[in-house]
């Protein structure tokens, strides 16, 4: 379980020499999937280089408020409000007395201002600092402030002393982090989700599809990477923007869902068909364009497999959610998809209804376990995937 998946934390370097370990904090950071952005003090670059933390965190390195080229390239406001948690560590007494006094003279001073991410700082210093009791009101100040504290450790000091002042060792600081996000209801689950239409070709020009959106399964993919998961979203031909922080699988035709599908869930915790999967498609598909001839054509059409009950099949299955988009009958038709798919849970919908389902913007849903049955009246997509993976996090 990684509860740092997809979580974006802004990793601040202050100088120190307990600054060496900001690059042992990245690796185990990065270890739960974290994605790090190093932001560093003027200080800091005199006691490890700018390079070794851009090598290991994979993304160019902040340093400079004033830098037109930075500044372009991903701006401080912009770098603000990308953090989900800004980490100091080490935090120097100097940096804590500046963050303390509201200074922003500086990059890294004037992100902590600018941002509404909650804040942690790994103070590091020589004992007598920290314990001077400006250090310690200042720390006081902050604490109360909101900011989180981790740390410091006692023990022998680079200087040669013996007390508090020691950064926290870098896995220990990660789980720490880790601890902060905990809370998020599907953290570091693997979730795979299929949405939209699958496009069946006839001939180089022509296809059989249907009219699925695909907006129920992005609206799911949306929720999932706000619940803390690490989401996979195989889409048919759909006009959507892929949620930021998913991973998208562009696919075409049914036995291309199908193989990316088994792909992806070769580690998935959860898979969810929201896709409206063409149950058939041509048995040849014409090289050349099909010239119109007499008035009657015939087509043969062939089975497609059925994607969700595959994977429901798998031997280390994931919890497998499947849709039932129904004209009539729909408890006793979804229940029987249920059944036959072997599925953990069906989400069944009234298509007859024009103001949900299919390329509406609402829905309203009746979701099936083999032991409940849960109506979630009429909403819109957003909110109603949100109160779908509360849902299935409950039935895990
Ligand atoms: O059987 P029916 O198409 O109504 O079942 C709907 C459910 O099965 C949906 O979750 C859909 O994504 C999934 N399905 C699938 N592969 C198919 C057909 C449907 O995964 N070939």
């Amino acid at each position: 379980m990684h509860s740092l998946t997809n979580r974006r934390i802004l990793l601040g370097v202050t100088g120190g020499i307990a600054a060496y370990k900001a690059a042992e904090l990245i690796r185990r950071l990065k270890d739960q999937h974290a994605d790090v952005r190093v932001v560093m003090t003027k200080a800091a670059q005199e006691f490890i280089t700018p390079l070794t933390l851009q090598a290991l965190s994979g993304n160019p390195v902040h340093h400079s408020l004033l830098d037109t080229e930075a500044e372009a390239a991903m701006g401080h406001i912009e770098l603000a409000k990308w953090a989900d948690l800004i980490l100091i560590a080490p935090a120097s007494a100097d940096f804590i007395a500046r963050c303390h006094s509201g200074m922003a003279d500086d990059l890294l001073t004037t992100l902590c201002l600018a941002s509404v991410a909650p804040i942690a700082l790994a103070p590091a210093m020589n004992q007598a600092m920290w314990g001077d009791a400006k250090t310690q009101n200042n720390m006081q100040a902050l604490e109360k402030s909101g900011m989180f504290v981790f740390g410091p450790g006692s023990g022998s000091q680079a200087c040669g002393d013996i007390g508090l002042g020691r950064m926290l060792e870098a896995t220990d600081i990660a789980a720490r982090c880790a601890q902060l996000f905990h809370s998020e209801k599907l953290s570091g689950k693997h979730i795979v989700i299929t949405a939209g239409p699958t496009r069946e070709a006839l001939d180089p020009v022509r296809y059989i599809s249907n009219h699925s959106s695909g907006k129920m399964g992005f609206a799911l993919a949306s929720a999932a990477i706000d619940a803390g998961a690490r989401v996979t979203l195989i889409a048919g031909p759909v006009n959507l923007v892929t949620p930021e922080r998913v991973t998208r699988i562009d696919i075409i035709s049914a036995l291309d869902m199908h193989a990316a599908s088994l792909k992806a869930c070769e580690d998935a915790d959860i898979f969810i068909a929201s896709a409206a999967v063409a149950d058939y498609r041509a048995a040849d598909i014409a090289e050349q364009k099909i010239k119109k001839s007499g008035d009657e054509i015939q087509l043969t059409l062939v089975k497609n497999p059925d994607i969700v009950a595959s994977i429901a099949a798998l031997k280390n299955k994931p919890f497998c959610v499947g849709f039932a988009a129904e004209t009539q009958n729909l408890e006793e038709y979804a229940k029987g998809k249920l059944q036959r798919k072997n599925l953990d849970m069906i989400i069944a919908n009234d298509v007859a209804n024009t103001a949900i389902g299919f390329n509406s913007d609402n829905n309203a849903v009746t979701v099936f376990t083999s032991q409940s049955q849960k109506e979630f009246p009429q909403c819109s997509k957003q909110l109603l995937a949100q109160q779908l993976l509360s849902h299935i996090h409950q039935a895990l």
